[in-house]
């Protein structure tokens, strides 16, 4: 059982970011699909792992691609990346140090990270919503 779809509320209007969601997305569902279908061991650890790696380098391209928009708010952005992968860093430690074994809050964490800062925070950045809110030039 998947635990998000994707649904076109998660789309930033980027696709190479929209891809990158999608991927996590991807990883979230296989992670969450292995652990019910009763695995544990290196069958979740590789795809935990595959998701932090993913989670890395999806963090770091969208800092790039924020700094090349001048986006306004790229450091409150990346403090929130920092936190997210502080978080992400403790629940992995745990789930290896009991070799796979994944409680029901890492899975809440996944999908809040997902939906509340794909869609609260991330979608600040969507081209759509800088022109909206882009300071009026004066006449
Ligand atoms: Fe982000
Ligand atoms: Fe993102």
């Amino acid at each position: 059982m998947t635990i998000m779809t994707w649904t076109p509320s998660l789309d930033v209007g980027v696709s190479k970011m929209n891809d990158e969601h999608q991927g996590l997305l991807k990883l979230m569902n296989d992670l969450h699909d292995a652990h019910q279908a009763g695995k544990r061991g290196f069958e979740v650890l590789k795809i935990l792992d595959a998701l932090g790696a993913a989670t890395v380098k999806h963090f770091a391209d969208e800092e790039v691609y924020m700094e090349s928009v001048n986006y306004p708010k790229l450091k409150t952005h990346k403090l929130i990346h920092q936190d997210l992968l502080k978080k992400f860093g403790t629940f992995s430690e745990a789930i290896h140090a009991k070799n796979g074994e994944i409680g029901d809050d890492f899975f809440t964490f996944l999908k809040l990270w997902l939906s509340a800062h794909i869609k609260g925070i991330d979608m600040e950045y969507s081209p759509s919503h800088l022109a909206q809110t882009a300071p009026k030039k004066f006449a």
